[in-house]
């Protein structure tokens, strides 16, 4: 059997380049390798941990699941389902909610983050990295390719094998977390911060039009230096719009570095605002179609859950027995 890969995409707004380049473009990259069974899902249960329109939550899951096809997750080699229609995802989770400590959550990077930015906590914001163990184990996935964001919760994942296990006897293998080599992208009008919708102006959408990619970078800041260089310590900001080059050109950052050296930072924009936006072309067409198909996009999801679910069945049983449940 080829190793299991499971990861999730958490419909909260539009996705952005730093969500592709550090999760979704290594997820499709691992889906077309051929080497393994992939499950990806539309996180929607995580979605509704932070403060939302429910009259807008559904298009944003749907949007989700036409972004996730259009930059190439396909359905004929990928599992791709909504999370919530795959209940097993909670009922796993209510049972691992059972042997992780409340101390070790509240620890959280990210729920941390969250409660510093003012949010108030509910209990799902809190319980959100037992979710995510759930979404993971319920497959029983070696490999979890996500952001470097979510690398402390992937770490909770294996504490929770190693707890579940010792406890009722060996069932769940501790999956990887995998990182791409653009993990973290920062944000195009301030290189101290990660690149987010809370910062629109730094922030570069897939759907966003040629002109809007063009104005955003050529807005971007740099530095008081000349040249480009590659040095995220010393020159975070141009480092870090070397690093968006060399992953949508494919280019060698070193060869990304010689290519533009000499030139000035206006015309590095130029090229780069270019290089994203010719990139960008082929996924925003093929999003553009998909979202005309609600019905073919529906049942694609189906057909996903269809598949999941008889897999997420039968680790619910061998846990439900193991835990002491009739
Ligand atoms: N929390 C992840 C994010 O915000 C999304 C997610 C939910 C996920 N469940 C997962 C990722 C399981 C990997 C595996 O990006």
């Amino acid at each position: 059997m080829k190793p299991v890969i499971v990861s999730g995409l958490k419909p909260s707004g539009e996705l952005h380049i730093g969500n592709y380049l550090g999760m979704l473009k290594q997820a499709v990259e691992l889906q077309n390798s051929n080497k393994y069974r992939c499950f990806y899902f539309i996180a929607d249960y995580h979605a509704l941990t932070q403060r939302y329109n429910p009259k807008e939550k559904a298009e944003e899951i749907y949007k989700m699941a036409v972004d996730a096809f259009s930059a190439g997750i396909d359905p004929k080699k990928s599992v791709i389902f909504v999370q919530s229609h795959v209940s097993e995802h909670a009922n796993l989770a209510w049972i691992f909610n059972t042997i992780t400590p409340v101390g070790k959550l509240q620890g959280m990077i990210e729920y941390k983050e969250k409660l510093s930015e003012g949010q108030i906590p509910n209990a799902g914001l809190l319980d959100y990295p037992v979710l995510m163990a759930a979404d993971i184990l319920l497959y029983k996935a070696e490999f979890v390719p996500v952001g470097e964001d979510q690398r402390q919760h992937v770490e909770l994942t294996r504490e929770v094998v190693r707890t579940f296990n010792d406890r009722f006897g060996k069932t769940f293998k501790e999956p990887k977390a995998v990182h791409t080599k653009a993990p973290r992208i920062m944000s195009l009008d301030n290189p101290t911060k990660k690149m987010s919708k809370s910062m629109p102006a730094g922030c570069l959408y897939l759907s966003d039009s040629p002109e809007v990619i063009r104005e955003k970078v050529k807005r971007a800041v740099t530095d008081s230096l000349t040249g480009i260089d590659y040095d995220p310590e010393k020159r975070p900001a141009v480092s870090n719009l070397v690093l968006v080059y060399s992953e949508f050109s494919g280019v060698p950052i070193p060869e990304v570095v010689k290519k533009f050296h000499g030139v000035g930072y206006a015309k590095f924009k130029e090229e780069l605002a270019e290089v994203i936006t010719k990139t960008l072309k082929p996924f925003q067409e093929k999003r553009k179609k998909l979202l005309k198909d609600k019905r073919l996009v529906m049942s694609t999801l189906e057909a996903g859950t269809k598949k999941a679910k008889p897999i997420a069945q039968k680790t619910m049983k061998e846990v439900a027995k193991k835990v002491g449940l009739i």
